[in-house]
């Protein structure tokens, strides 16, 4: 049984439907177990969690970017797990990386920048999203790698969008092929 754990934060919801978009991407590849951790706003995860990410294969982080960053949230998690990385608990296990912001650039790169780092303290092994860049005129929000985000995966929720009308259906595209290709990576590491 291959164990992908989703690790995550979400302010008002849209970072959730992408989260949910890797689960059903992950969860597509046979014999992959998935665990969805939600992070809760007091930057808490549930007692379970620290258990489930010493057993997963992979993690995958997520947040929404909040001002050029990841939310505090996330970062008192990756803080505490200074924890596991004393006795680098996490090594080579796969590692990736998605976020949601408003804008088109809105300083995404610098959220899953983080995620590398944090990674690669943990001496993961990072996995991009493999999901070539949609970039002819004809290309446009439906079509996944829309964004040319090739390091994570990457969603733009609109302003005035509520988490149901979400990020560009490439988006959300992009993160279900990217939740497959965690899934198959963590499968070779068997
Ligand atoms: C405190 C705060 C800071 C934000 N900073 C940025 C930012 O730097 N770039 C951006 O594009 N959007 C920014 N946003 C917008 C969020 O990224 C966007 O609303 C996102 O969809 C929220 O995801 P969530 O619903 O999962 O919390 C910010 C929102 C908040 C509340």
């Amino acid at each position: 049984m291959t164990d992908v754990a989703i690790l995550y934060f979400s302010g008002y919801g849209h970072t959730v439907k992408q989260a949910e978009a890797l689960e059903v991407g992950a969860s597509s590849i046979q014999g992959t177990k998935v665990d969805v951790l939600r992070i809760d706003e007091n930057g808490d995860l549930p007692d379970v969690g620290w258990d489930k990410l010493k057993d997963a294969k992979a993690i995958v982080f997520g947040s929404p970017t909040y001002m050029g960053g990841p939310a505090w949230q996330l970062k008192r998690v990756a803080d505490a797990s200074s924890k596991p990385w004393f006795s680098q608990e996490w090594k080579n296990k796969i590692a990736g990386g998605f976020t949601t912001s408003i804008t088109t650039n809105g300083d995404k790169a610098s959220t899953i920048s983080y995620f590398v780092t944090l990674a690669m303290q943990h001496s993961m092994v990072w996995a991009g999203t493999a999901v070539m860049p949609a970039n002819a005129k004809a290309n446009g929000p439906d079509d996944a790698g829309w964004t040319g985000g090739m390091t994570g995966a990457l969603a733009i929720a609109p302003s005035d969008a509520s988490p149901e009308e979400g990020a560009a259906k490439g988006d959300m595209e992009t993160a279900r092929l990217y939740g497959a290709r965690i899934a198959e990576m963590a499968m070779k590491l068997n």
